[in-house]
């Protein structure tokens, strides 16, 4: 009776591996059997993914870069096949072009478990995608930035003190990444809800809590966001959360306290976005059967998407930023010598938004920074739509990732790429995507919406730094990046030494 039941247990277990083997065979032969070239072989549940939680995507899609040079290649991410597109021309046909095929992320959370990872603006889907996206466009309007660029001016000279007061006056090295999340936390206080607080002055604020639990990269926090982003069938069986249940927890007890005290006090804010998110749910159309919850949640998600996508990647940018400079003195002297220039033409002590924008060497040290440390290195879309360019056709269904480090490591277009050199955007003005070879901030009409407001975030920081301090370095010229963290960001400490201006 045992051998029985042995056997018939074998034959079960034989026939799943067999099953399974099979099962993988095919689904790893997809790149192959349409003739697009496959990078190296995948592992059986990872794919080309193995290196998850151990060496960061920047990592990861550096070495890719330097090994794959075709226009495209295949890949498995887990089992889904997935393609990766270094060419600028496919790219522009992705993005642009054939916007019509590609007209999500692949990147997928849950709506019922995690409705403000699922319904905002990054990663809700089309038609809710359109109205959002064109409902909170008003957000970004020129008048809004140069008032937000005042605010960003204050929070500056905030940090120029904090600076002083810890650092200058205590002969201590700085970690500009952590001064940097409280710089664009204290003005996305004020941008999303409308609250003047500041961790920099007073060392706490309702967003500083938000933004410590937010970006939080341990290592389960990290595989979520990853599997969320890249192996979203994953993600989906777990339950993973865009925001954990702490940070959803705290952005929706700020909002529903602001507009409590709104109501109470009968005071609005015109310009920021707990406002204009009022004004959004009172014109939504949306079907009968959602009820107020999907309104409500709709609201709270693209708060939420405002404070994840404003801080770590204007942080992380501005510090990669002050770090070259430090190990760039001639280039930082040149920047100084520009910006008290400006200062000294406007004859203000601070420089406001329309004169930060004419600063051609500050424009060009960002967007160089940009080009060699983009905070996203993969721009994601799902093909909804057969689409064929040249001898290639993507099936409905598949993931598609534009390969925005590879095209930024492009020696053809920037020789020696490793090295940072601003001259390279000397002449580039924010719109100007080096015919779709400079892509930080995305292309399309799925483009970053914040671009305007993280490029005068940075500005205001790093031309109120440099007018007051010189850098040096206090720690190695490779930075190592972090491989918890999906969005590019340090490992460690960036240390960097700083002495006062005379
Ligand atoms: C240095 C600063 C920033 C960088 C490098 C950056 C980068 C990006 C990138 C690469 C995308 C994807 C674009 C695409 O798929 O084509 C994106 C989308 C997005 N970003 Fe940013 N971003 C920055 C600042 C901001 C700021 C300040 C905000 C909010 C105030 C923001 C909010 C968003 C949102 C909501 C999306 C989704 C747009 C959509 O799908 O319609 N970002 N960002």
């Amino acid at each position: 009776m045992l051998t029985a039941i042995t056997q018939l247990l074998l034959g079960v277990i034989l026939i799943c591996l067999s099953a399974f083997y099979l099962f993988s065979r095919h689904r790893y032969g997809y790149w192959k059997k349409r003739g697009v070239p496959q990078v190296e072989e995948p592992v059986l549940f990872f794919g080309n993914l193995p290196f998850l939680m151990r060496k960061s995507f920047f990592d990861a899609v550096s070495e890719w870069t330097k090994k794959y040079k075709n226009d495209y290649f295949g890949m498995y991410f887990g089992w889904t096949p997935a393609l990766v597109v270094n060419s600028q021309e496919l790219a522009k046909h992705v993005l642009v072009k054939d916007f019509d095929s590609f007209q999500n992320r692949f990147s997928y959370s849950g709506l019922d478990d995690d409705p403000l990872g699922s319904l905002n603006l990054f990663s809700v889907k089309n038609p809710i995608w359109g109205q959002m996206r064109t409902d909170i466009s008003p957000m970004f309007t020129s008048a809004r930035l140069k008032g937000f660029a005042n605010l960003m001016n204050t929070n500056s000279t905030e940090l120029v003190k904090r600076v002083q007061t810890d650092f200058i006056d205590n002969k201590e090295p700085v970690d500009f990444k952590k001064l940097f999340l409280m710089y664009t936390s204290d003005t996305v206080a004020y941008t999303v809800f409308g609250i003047r607080v500041s961790v920099l002055k007073e060392g706490m604020s309702p967003l500083w809590s938000i933004t410590c639990n937010m970006l939080k990269w341990t290592f389960w926090r990290g595989l979520e966001f990853t599997l969320i982003f890249f192996v979203p069938v994953v993600a989906a069986i777990f339950k993973f959360k865009f925001f954990s249940k702490e940070a959803t927890d705290y952005v929706k007890k700020l909002f529903w306290d602001v507009v409590e005290e709104r109501k109470r006090t009968g005071l609005t804010n015109d310009t920021d976005l707990v406002n204009l998110l009022l004004k959004l749910k009172a014109n939504l159309k949306l079907p009968a059967e959602s009820g107020t919850d999907l309104a409500d949640n709709l609201m709270l998600a693209q708060a939420a998407v405002f404070i994840l996508g404003s801080i770590e990647t204007s942080s992380t940018t501005l510090s990669y930023c002050i770090h070259e400079l430090s190990h760039h003195p001639e280039e930082q002297e040149k920047l100084y010598r520009e910006v008290s220039k400006a200062l000294e033409a406007s004859g203000k002590d601070i420089l406001d938004y329309n004169d930060l924008l004419e600063i051609k060497y500050l424009t060009a040290c960002i967007h160089e920074t940009l080009r060699k440390y983009p905070p996203v290195q993969l721009l994601d879309r799902a093909c909804n739509k057969t689409f064929k360019w040249k001898d290639l056709t993507v099936d409905a269904g598949t993931p598609v990732y534009i390969n925005v480090l590879g095209i930024h490591y492009n020696e053809k277009v920037y020789p020696q790429p490793d090295e940072w050199r601003p001259e390279r955007f000397i002449n580039s003005s924010d719109n100007d995507n080096n015919d779709f070879n400079f892509l930080p901030f995305g292309e399309g009409p799925r483009f970053c919406i914040g671009k305007r407001y993280g490029m005068t975030q940075i500005r205001c920081a790093l031309a109120q730094l440099i007018t007051k301090y010189r850098f040096e370095p206090d720690s190695p010229y490779k930075v190592v990046s972090d491989p918890y963290s999906v969005l590019l960001t340090p490992k460690h400490d960036t240390k960097t030494k700083i002495f006062a201006r005379s």
